[in-house]
């Protein structure tokens, strides 16, 4: 069975977790968009949604749903979002699309985090296969860059990429990360660092997987 296919999958199976009346997180990524896509035919149902990159807000409102701003919002009921690597803990390295700081935002307000995977997704140790997106002011990408070394990493500048928020990628590979969450705390108190890619403080509630015998869903 083709990527999409799972991705389309788990996307469908998000739905379950939908309540009628509420406003929905919405993450960002290709996995996202099957679930915005599979979002719309409950447009009538939900009051509308927040979203965590303006590409995913196009697609919602391409839907015909309302996107309200997080600032609107005290709390939400559920978040839907992609994610780069999973592990066993549901702990999660995103921002392959460079929208992890915005990710962050929208999934600390919800009392769910929906995680959508593809099998491929699935690691025992996060940064086993993928390089950890780092969010970084412009001004302090080459010291930051140094910092990463000296933590064992190695970075490389994403280039030709401006995240929503203005800053740049770092994409850090070698890093194995056997302490996620330690490793979050240490990233994110280095000065010029605006977030990094670990989502371990506040892991994933549920994983749904999009596998070729269907959508398997890890509580
Ligand atoms: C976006 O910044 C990411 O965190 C995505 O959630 C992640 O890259 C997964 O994307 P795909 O669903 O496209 O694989």
């Amino acid at each position: 069975m083709d990527q999409l296919t799972m991705k389309k999958q788990a996307a469908q199976a998000a739905l379950q977790y939908v309540k009628p009346d509420t406003i929905v997180g919405v993450g960002s990524g290709s996995t996202v968009n099957c679930f915005i896509e599979a979002l719309g035919t409950m447009r009538n149902q939900i009051k509308g949604a927040v979203a965590a990159s303006k590409n995913s807000e196009a697609l919602l409102r391409e839907q015909g749903i309302e996107v309200f701003s997080a600032n609107d919002v005290s709390g939400l009921d559920i978040y839907v979002d992609g994610a780069d690597e999973v592990n066993p803990q549901k702990m999660m390295i995103k921002g392959g699309g460079a929208a992890l700081t915005r990710e962050k935002i929208v999934a600390a307000l919800a009392k769910k985090f929906i995680c959508i995977v593809d099998t491929s997704k699935q690691v025992d140790v996060l940064g086993s296969t993928f390089a950890l997106p780092v969010e970084v002011i412009p001004m302090a990408r080459s010291q930051v860059a140094r910092k990463l070394v000296a933590l064992g990493g190695s970075p490389e500048y994403r280039e030709g990429v401006v995240t929503d928020n203005g800053n740049v990628i770092l994409d850090v590979s070698h890093f194995k990360i056997m302490n996620p969450v330690e490793m979050e705390k240490e990233l994110n108190n280095v000065a010029g660092v605006v977030t990094n890619g670990i989502f371990a403080l506040r892991p994933a509630d549920i994983i749904i997987v999009g596998t070729p015998d269907g959508a398997k869903i890890i509580e």
